[in-house]
C-alpha cells in the first residue's frame, strides 16, 4: 500500500496542506511538540477512523476551528496492488463521516481493507509487561488489521456487555439477564476465536523473529488467557459453550459485583520466553526486543494474508530502544521496503539505506 498524497485541513496543530509522500521512508524531524505525532495520529486516523491517544475526535480539530464550530478534515490517495482509491475523514460536531472515492461508506470493512496502518509507539514498549487492557488493546487492533470485519464483531460484544452490565447494575429481572447472557456468549465466541486464530498465526512469526533480533534460542510463546483449558484450536463452537457454562457459573457472583466477569474484556494475551513469564521476569531488553519482534511478526503477516504490505507509523521508537535493536528494526525496513513514516528528533540516527524523503515538522508546518 501507498499513500501517494495526503491532505489536511483544520488536523490538530498542523498547518492545512497537501503532502506527497515518498514511496518508502518518510523521515518527520522536530523539536518536540512541533506536530510531528499529529501527523502519524492524521494518517492512523485515515486507516482506522480512530484515533490512538485522543479520547473524544473533537481533540483532533484545531483549537481555533473548533471554537468557532467548524471541521476538520483528512483525506488520502492510497494506492493498494495498483488500484487507487480516495479515503476521507470529516470530523464536525464531535462525529465522523469517513468517504470511499467520495462516497458514504455503507460497509466499514471495505473502507478499510484498502488501507492498513501499523502503530509502533513507545507506549507498546511498556505494554507487554503493564495491565491486561493494553495487551488487549494490542491484540485487538492487530486482528482487526488481520480481518477488518472483526471491529463490527467487537463492537456487537461491547454493546452486549455493556446491556448485561446495566442490568447487573440496576439488579433488573432473570429473564432480561438471560438474554444478555446469550448475546454475550454469542458474540464473545466469535471474538475469542478471531483471537485464537490471530495468535496461532502470529506466534511462529514472533518466535522467528525474537530469534533474529537477540540469537539468545530462548522461544518466544504466546498463549490466549481466557477460559480455563480452551485449546489454541478450539472451534467457535467448543468456545461457545465454554463460555456459555461459564457466564452461567458466573452469574451470582456477577450480580453480587454488578459487573460481568467472564468474556473476552477479562481475557489477557499471555507471553512467554521458554516457560518465564514476560510479564513477570523479562528484562528491559527483553521486553524491547519482543515488543519490536511483535510488531515485524504482524507486518510479515499481513504480508503474507492480505498481499499486500501495510503502512508503518514508527512514532519516536529509535530513542527507545537501544542501538542493536534500532539496527534491527532498520534492517528490517530495508528488507520489507515498505511504506513508513517515522518520526524523529535525531534524523541523523535514522540509518536505513531505502529511498527516503525527509521533511521537517516546525510548529505545526511540514517542511518537504
Ligand atoms: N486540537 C489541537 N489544536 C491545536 N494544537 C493542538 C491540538 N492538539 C494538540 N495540539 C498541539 O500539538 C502539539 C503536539 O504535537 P505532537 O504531539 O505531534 O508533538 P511532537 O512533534 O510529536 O512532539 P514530541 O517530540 O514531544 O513527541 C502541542 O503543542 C499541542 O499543544
Ligand atoms: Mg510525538
Amino acid at each position: 500500500m501507498l499513500l501517494r498524497a495526503l491532505e489536511l485541513t483544520a488536523f490538530r496543530n498542523l498547518a492545512d496542506t497537501v503532502l506527497q509522500p515518498g514511496p518508502q521512508l518518510n523521515v518527520l524531524a522536530g523539536d518536540n511538540a512541533q506536530g510531528k505525532t499529529n501527523l502519524l495520529e492524521a494518517i492512523y486516523l485515515l486507516g482506522t477512523l480512530r484515533s490512538f491517544r485522543a479520547s473524544k475526535l473533537g481533540e483532533l480539530m484545531r483549537w481555533d476551528v473548533e471554537a468557532q464550530g467548524g471541521s476538520a478534515r483528512v483525506a488520502g490517495r492510497v494506492d493498494t496492488r495498483g488500484i487507487e482509491r480516495k479515503h476521507e475523514v470529516t470530523i464536525q460536531a464531535g462525529k465522523k463521516v469517513a468517504r470511499l472515492d467520495g462516497k458514504g461508506v455503507r460497509s466499514p470493512t471495505d473502507y478499510f481493507k484498502w488501507l492498513t496502518t501499523v502503530l509502533f509507539t513507545p507506549d507498546d514498549l511498556g505494554v507487554l509487561r503493564g495491565s491486561p487492557g493494553g495487551r488487549r488493546r494490542l491484540l485487538d487492533r492487530a486482528v482487526f488489521n488481520r480481518t477488518p470485519a472483526y471491529l463490527g464483531e467487537h463492537n456487537d460484544y461491547q454493546r452486549a456487555l455493556k446491556s448485561r452490565n446495566a442490568i447487573l447494575k440496576d439488579g433488573g429481572p432473570d429473564d432480561m439477564l438471560e438474554i444478555w447472557d446469550f448475546h454475550l456468549a454469542r458474540y464473545g465466541a466469535r471474538v475469542v476465536a478471531r483471537r485464537l486464530a490471530y495468535i496461532a498465526e502470529l506466534e511462529p512469526r514472533v518466535a522467528a523473529g525474537y530469534e533474529a533480533i537477540t540469537h539468545t534460542g530462548l522461544r518466544a510463546r504466546l498463549a490466549y488467557q481466557g477460559l480455563e483449558g480452551l485449546p489454541l484450536e478450539a472451534s467457535e463452537a467448543d468456545i461457545h459453550a465454554a463460555l456459555v457454562a461459564a457466564i452461567g457459573r458466573s452469574r451470582g457472583r456477577d450480580r453480587a459485583r454488578q459487573f460481568s466477569s467472564v468474556g473476552p474484556h477479562a481475557d489477557d494475551l499471555g507471553l512467554w520466553l521458554d516457560d518465564r513469564d514476560v510479564r513477570l521476569y523479562a528484562s528491559q531488553g527483553q521486553t524491547r526486543a519482543l515488543a519490536l519482534a511483535l510488531k515485524i511478526a504482524e507486518i510479515r503477516l499481513l504480508r503474507d494474508v492480505h498481499g499486500s504490505d501495510p503502512i508503518l507509523l514508527l512514532d519516536d521508537v529509535s530513542s527507545e530502544l537501544d542501538p542493536q535493536r534500532n539496527a534491527h528494526l532498520f534492517d528490517f525496513l530495508d528488507e520489507v521496503a515498505c511504506q513508513c513514516f517515522l518520526t524523529t528528533t535525531h534524523p541523523e540516527y535514522v540509518r536505513a539505506r531505502l529511498n527516503r524523503k525527509d521533511y521537517r515538522v516546525v510548529n505545526g508546518v511540514i517542511e518537504g
